[in-house]
């Protein structure tokens, strides 16, 4: 069965871009003309899911205000002859829905994404945090095939250097990498240190997971860091049942630290039809 939702937790208060994050949420900052987040639910709307959950904070009310609709800017916008953005604009609960719920208490990623149970259902969804950004769709779109055809959750992974493994969660793989990029996963650590690490393949901010993750979150205890960690959840889900992970070919982004999130807009920018040209252009000029 397709995934519908894919949540997107966005209730961190930012504090690697404060004071910036003050006032605007990290996700809402603009890469060219679109909002980060934006970026994010188009990879997902282009794997056919229809339904965003945002996991919000109540106290960015500004990721409530991008949702919202406004039918007066729309008009606006259509008057001027801006169609484009416009029909951008309705497409929001026409094409596609937003639920945005809220995480009142940060405990971790694995709480976050627990908030958005009643949102979601009793069904498979997606998850994909918002601090990468995938060149497309189609990690997304294979992963969910993957979960259809295994019957188990699925996970995005990359392989990195040994000595940065602890800052990520690590799989166990079972076996051998498929042609396509598939792997059986046994276990998950979330931030081994480097020499208790199963593997260098991290976890990478992509998953799609079976309706039976809900129970594991809600189970969950803290964990590395105290938090409730949502590599746990799946832990307790890969020694259960059926669990894959495909290993990601697309280029990604990290927009998780100011320098990230600088080179992560001059990368699209750089891919963006209208800012290429003169983008390198200054570009050019710079390094002269
Ligand atoms: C989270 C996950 C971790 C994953 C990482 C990917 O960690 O807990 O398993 O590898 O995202 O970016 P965080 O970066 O929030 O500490």
């Amino acid at each position: 069965m397709q995934v519908r939702s894919a949540v997107i937790p966005a209730a961190g208060m930012g504090t690697r871009f404060l004071p910036a994050t003050k006032a605007v949420p990290k996700e809402l900052f603009p890469i060219g003309d679109l909002p980060a987040i934006q970026i994010v639910i188009d990879e997902a709307l282009g794997a056919g899911i229809d339904h965003i959950v945002v996991v919000s904070s109540r106290s960015k009310p500004a990721i409530d205000a991008y949702f919202a609709p406004e039918p007066e800017l729309i008009e606006a916008l259509e008057a001027k002859g801006k169609t484009d953005t416009a029909d951008r604009l309705r497409s929001i609960g026409r094409d596609w829905r937003v639920s945005v719920v809220y995480q009142d208490n940060p405990k971790g990623l694995g709480h976050a994404v627990g908030c958005a149970r009643e949102a979601v259902g009793n069904e498979p969804f997606a998850v994909l945090l918002p601090d990468e950004l995938m060149s497309g769709s189609s990690l997304l779109a294979q992963m969910n095939e993957v979960c259809v055809s295994t019957e188990g959750s699925v996970v995005a992974v990359v392989e990195i250097p040994r000595e940065k493994v602890s800052a990520y969660g690590v799989i166990d793989p079972a076996g051998e990498l498929s042609a396509d990029g598939v792997i059986a996963v046994k276990d998950l650590v979330e931030k081994p240190p480097i020499d208790e690490a199963p593997s260098n393949y991290i976890l990478t901010g992509r998953y799609v997971l079976t309706a039976d993750a809900w129970d594991h979150i809600e189970a969950l205890q803290p964990g590395r860091g105290g938090e409730l960690q949502l590599t746990d959840a799946l832990r307790a889900q890969a020694a259960h049942a059926p669990f894959h992970a495909v290993v990601a070919n697309e280029s990604r982004l990290d927009t998780g630290t100011p320098l990230g999130f600088l080179t992560a807009s001059i990368e699209l920018g750089l891919q963006n039809p209208e800012l290429a040209a003169p983008l390198r252009a200054f570009l050019a000029d710079l390094s002269l």
